[in-house]
């Protein structure tokens, strides 16, 4: 590893400058000029231009306007049209040579294998979309999605899509509390899940998980089952039901329901500041414009590409684009079930080279990891027919940035470090790979349509090189619509800070070229291996436990998955602090929230520090957890005081 202070000069002053060659240039879908002509017609006219883009997708019924901002912070967007986003995704590849295109190649961790066509995928929505009419499922009810990374979680999201029925899709490594939370909160009527999913070799439980979660889940009427790896698990009579069972009675003949362009199209739960995950509910017609628009763009998408986004259809990257972007543009996306390390470090690298994968879309954590893993691994294997490369979830070092070039992109693809949330639904900012030159560990400019901006706290644009509030100044098609069930705090958490601009919640700075470089959350959401969450859920799982009596949890610069969770914790009278009581602490926040959730470090102490007020003085813990680290990245403990000023503007 370089020196601490080569690496802070890198990201303040980081030079490096790669454009596009001039084969990709020559070859792009958008080249400089056309980015240009996009951006100045997006902000001159959006609605026209927005129009205009809406004219990709298939509408059953043309919308008479485009966006409806009267009632802001509620958007609506192609006001009065109707469109299925299920059919935009199947249907309408049907009639044309995509008919036999591979939609989904597969690839199960044990080595198992299956490709399915777009004709193919389309008989298997149906049939699914009829077996949740029969359960009866009908437009706006909800369906919790909890299954492993096989094409049957995309086949029921896009079966709920078809229907009008809205998913919520829960990753598969939340816990059964987790689950329950989730289920209760939507009010879902039914929950689709797995016997199981393959991780590591093993088996993750998720039918007994969702066993466990149903004690405490009302509102579930029924259980859908797959049998994915032939383990035995309890049926409960009169509720749980197998997939293959439902699906040979099921009939292939579904017509796809016509929606309003604002019907609801699925709930994804992702942590927030306070204890309790929000369901971010985003709806049909902007969903699926701001999805595939981005993913053609970004991606500089071609008829003939193997895609592969290695995310899991749990978050929001998933669904974007593994599903909604990738489907409705009728590409071929490789879907991989398991872990990068199974059976060996070269997993990934063996599948890019055996599926000819020609973009790939990963996270800065997993580069992390396979730079530590050793570069002998994707030296052994042909990558030639890579062309692009993708980078999502937190910011990406450098020198993660740099190993991803040379050695997975042979130097010779763009790398697309694409910024966005849950809440965006779709990318926001990252260069449009044939327009713009890009630079180590910056999203580099807003997409066209999108009016991103560095702020201070009163909404002033910050001069370059400062610190800032990243803040989008005009409504775009693939916004949230509110949080479901608690719409007071949408308003407050995204619209309360500026009037009438949103608020993401992450903290950034502009360079003297205009390109943005984001730090990091600003406030108390952690980004633990590209996952959010947030640092009351954690606390509040610490503090139910019964020698607990206060926790503060606070992230720390973590080589490997950017933040690490550190939790200072004050026990009960009469409880010792020992290594033993630390283990069930960490093992009672995974049972609470899941494995992603385990603290890295527990810090025993007799006080928590506080204000005169009461409140916990997060800053100083911060700097304690932080502090600790000797052999820290410089790169990211540099971001982390930037960050922490501007925190504290926030507080
Ligand atoms: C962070 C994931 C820097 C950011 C799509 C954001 C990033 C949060 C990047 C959203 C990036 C995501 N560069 N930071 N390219 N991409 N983030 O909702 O802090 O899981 O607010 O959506 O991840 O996380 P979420």
């Amino acid at each position: 590893m370089s020196s601490p202070e080569k690496n802070i000069t890198s990201v303040l002053k980081e030079t490096r400058v790669f454009p596009p060659s001039a084969d990709f240039v020559a070859a792009s879908l958008v080249d400089a000029k056309e980015r240009d002509r996009l951006a100045e017609w997006a902000k001159r006219d959006p609605d026209a231009f927005w129009a205009e883009q809406a004219k990709s997708l298939h509408w059953t019924k043309p919308w008479t306007q485009v966006l409806d901002w009267s009632n802001a912070p509620h958007a609506k967007w192609f006001v009065g049209g109707q469109l299925n986003a299920s059919e935009n995704c199947l249907d309408r590849h049907l009639t044309g040579p995509r008919k036999n295109k591979a939609a989904i190649i597969f690839e199960g961790e044990p080595g198992d294998t299956r490709t399915l066509t777009y004709q193919q995928l389309h008989r298997e929505v149906c049939k699914f979309a009829n077996a949740l009419k029969l359960l009866g499922v009908g437009k706006g009810d909800r369906v919790t999605i909890y299954m492993p990374m096989v094409p049957e979680a995309a086949i029921a999201m896009l079966a709920c899509a078809r229907i009008g029925a809205m998913h919520s899709v829960v990753f598969g490594g939340f816990s059964a509390d987790a689950v329950a939370d989730r289920n209760n909160d939507a009010k879902s009527k039914i929950i689709i899940t797995a016997d199981g999913g393959w991780r590591r070799g093993k088996v993750v439980p998720l039918k007994a998980n969702v066993d466990a979660a149903l004690e405490k889940s009302p509102t579930v009427e029924k259980c859908i089952v797959l049998n994915r790896c032939n383990t035995a698990v309890e049926m409960k009579h009169g509720r749980d039901l197998w997939w293959h069972d439902l699906m040979a009675a099921g009939s292939q003949h579904c017509p796809a329901e016509p929606l309003d362009s604002e019907h609801p199209l699925f709930i994804l739960y992702t942590s927030g500041s306070t204890g309790k995950p929000k369901g971010v509910l985003h709806t049909t017609g902007g969903y699926l414009l701001g999805s595939s628009l981005t993913h053609k763009w970004v991606f500089d998408l071609k008829e003939d590409d193997v895609y592969w986004c290695t995310a899991d259809v749990g978050w929001i990257t998933g669904h974007s684009y593994i599903v909604y972007g990738p489907l409705c543009n009728g590409s071929t996306i490789v879907m991989y079930e398991g872990a990068p390390n199974q059976p060996k470090e070269d997993r990934f690298w063996e599948i890019i080279e055996k599926y000819q994968v020609s973009v790939f879309y990963t996270a800065p954590t997993a580069i992390r990891a396979f730079i530590k893993w050793g570069d002998h691994h994707p030296k052994g294997h042909d990558l030639s027919s890579l062309r692009l490369l993708g980078s999502v979830g937190e910011p990406i070092n450098p020198e993660a940035w740099m190993w991803y070039h040379k050695l997975i992109g042979g130097e010779r693809c763009p790398i697309v470090d694409t910024w966005w949330q849950t809440e965006t639904g779709a990318i926001m900012i990252a260069p449009l790979p044939g327009a713009i030159p890009t630079k180590p560990g910056s999203a580099t400019k807003p997409l066209p349509g999108i009016e991103a901006e560095v702020v201070d706290k009163s909404g002033n644009a910050v001069p370059a090189n400062s610190g800032g509030f990243l803040v989008v100044k005009r409504p775009w098609p693939s916004m949230m619509r509110t949080i479901y069930g608690d719409d007071e705090r949408y308003k407050t958490t995204y619209w309360s800070h500026y009037d009438g601009i949103y608020f993401t919640a992450d903290g950034a700075r502009i360079d003297d070229d205009g390109y943005i470089w984001v730090m990091g959350r600003v406030d108390d959401v952690l980004n633990v291996s590209g996952h959010r969450l947030s640092t009351m859920e954690v606390e509040s799982a610490l503090v139910n436990h019964p020698k607990v009596a206060e926790a503060a949890v606070v992230g720390k610069p973590d080589d490997l998955k950017g933040e690490g969770i550190v939790c200072f914790v004050t026990l009960k009278q009469g409880n010792e602090p020992t290594d033993a009581l630390k283990a069930e602490l960490k093992a009672h926040v995974v049972h609470n929230i899941g494995a992603l959730a385990r603290p890295d470090d527990i810090k025993f102490t007799e006080t928590l520090p506080k204000t005169r007020s009461g409140k916990i003085m997060r800053r100083f813990l911060r700097d304690v957890a932080a502090g600790r680290q000797s052999t820290g990245d410089a790169t990211t403990l540099e971001d982390y005081t930037v960050l922490a000023k501007l925190r504290e503007d926030e507080e």
